[in-house]
């Protein structure tokens, strides 16, 4: 027994011993990490920040991904340090998470990132990132929905964990930019002829219910005879003056919203509607709070819209809708290129691939290591 004993004394002696790397450690023995390292040297204060904190979570790109994403950055952003700033602290998580934390459900996770900019939130809460588990590979969703897939796992430091993703996140940017790179160009469309883009955009902490460009056009015969004033209401009844993430709402909440009249939340079998229309897309974070794609256009005027949970399509809460051919506000609105969700993603693939990015997603998404383009060259990840 003593010499059991002795023994645990020492083990538990020598694990307090060997002291957990630092981050400045970790990264400079890690030369998956050099491009990001180069990068993140040039900002003493993040360095500082990084090296103070504890219970973080740092998502680090490898070099391949900031050497893509600076690759297809404008070349006018490269220097624009409060960009670079804010990117490097939207890819430090509060927190600890390691893989097993994840689940097959999204998790809003809290970033470092607070600049108003990126991070127009109530109350200066932080921006988020959305996790996933996804057939075992943690996937991180960032602006614009773009997603970065995790590609070693749980390197622990002494401060938290570091994850090394595939690709560079990309900061979050106004609804009108969101919306185009996930194909809502009816709804940006709609915005821009009621006036009401500048509003929607600079609001701090909103829940907007985006319909899809179909259910747009399935109420494209009506479109042509609503005033100024009811398009506003309509689109109005679609904003919520607060932050809910798909994982805030719960089954018969009603949401006031910005025309006025409530918003009923429905939650069945995993699916959630407002009224009568379906989320499509969860979760997709804007500067301002999140975008829910909803299948069909709400109506201020039938709050008491109801979901036909059992049908596979839903009719337009509008009683005299029949659509039209075409949908509806979009010409002059800049359309996502490619082909599905994925292609109007900024990508860090270079051009040639056929997944290119929109020319708007392209500017705002990839705005920030282009900034490091220029450090680069002459940083030498003095990171300790
Ligand atoms: C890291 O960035 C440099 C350019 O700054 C590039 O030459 C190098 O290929 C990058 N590393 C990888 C693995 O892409
Ligand atoms: C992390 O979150 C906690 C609350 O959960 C907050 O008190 C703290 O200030 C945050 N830390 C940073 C660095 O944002
Ligand atoms: C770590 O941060 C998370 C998120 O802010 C918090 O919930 C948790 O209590 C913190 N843990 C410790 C040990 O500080
Ligand atoms: C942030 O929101 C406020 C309103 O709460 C608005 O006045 C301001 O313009 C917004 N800032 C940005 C950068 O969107
Ligand atoms: C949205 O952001 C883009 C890119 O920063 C900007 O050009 C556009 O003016 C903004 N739109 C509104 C309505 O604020
Ligand atoms: C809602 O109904 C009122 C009263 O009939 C009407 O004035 C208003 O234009 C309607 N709004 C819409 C968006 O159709
Ligand atoms: C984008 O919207 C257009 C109609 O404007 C439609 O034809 C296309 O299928 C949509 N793409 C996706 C991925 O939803």
């Amino acid at each position: 027994m003593p010499c059991f004993k002795l023994a645990l004394t020492v083990i538990l002696t020598l694990a307090a011993c060997s002291k957990a790397k630092s981050i400045g450690e970790l990264f400079s023995s890690t030369p998956e990490l050099r491009n990001f390292t180069s990068i993140a040297s040039m900002y003493p204060d993040f360095v500082t920040t990084l090296s103070g904190a504890s219970n973080i979570t740092v998502l680090a790109p490898n070099n391949k991904a900031v050497f893509n994403n600076m690759k297809i950055m404008p070349p006018g952003t490269r220097n624009n340090a409060e960009h670079i700033k804010s990117l490097l602290a939207y890819h430090v998580l509060n927190g600890t998470y390691r893989v097993a934390d994840f689940r097959n459900e999204p998790e809003l996770l809290p970033t470092l990132l607070t600049a108003k900019k990126s991070a127009n939130i109530t109350a200066g809460e932080p921006q988020v990132v959305k996790a996933i588990l996804m057939d075992d590979h943690v996937a991180v969703y960032s602006g614009l929905n773009k997603v970065s897939m995790v590609s070693r796992a749980n390197i622990n430091f002494a401060g938290g964990v570091v994850h090394i993703i595939d690709s560079v996140l990309a900061l979050p940017v106004n609804v009108s930019m969101t919306a185009i790179a996930s194909n809502l160009t009816a709804f940006v469309g709609a915005l821009a002829s009621a006036n009401l883009a500048d509003t929607v955009n600079t609001l701090s902490g909103v829940t907007i219910f985006a319909p899809s460009n179909a259910a747009f056009q399935a109420i494209g015969n009506l479109v042509g005879g609503l005033s100024n004033e009811q398009l506003a209401s309509i689109l109005s009844y679609h904003v919520v003056h607060s932050r809910a993430f798909s994982v805030d709402l719960t089954n018969s909440q009603r949401l006031r919203t910005a025309q006025g009249g409530e918003i009923t939340i429905r939650i069945d079998d995993g699916n959630v509607y407002a009224n009568g229309a379906k989320v499509i897309s969860a979760d997709i974070i804007t500067n301002n709070g999140v975008i829910h794609v909803v299948n069909g256009v709400l109506n201020p005027n039938a709050t008491n819209d109801e979901p036909d949970t059992g049908a596979s399509t839903q009719a337009p809460a509008f009683p005299s809708a029949t659509g039209s051919s075409n949908v509806p506000f979009t010409s002059g609105v800049p359309t996502p290129t490619g082909s599905g969700m994925a292609a109007s993603f900024p990508s860090d693939t270079p051009s040639g691939t056929g997944r290119q990015p929109n020319a708007a997603a392209s500017i705002t998404s990839n705005v920030i290591i282009a900034a490091a383009g220029a450090s680069l060259t002459f940083a030498a990840g003095m990171m300790v």
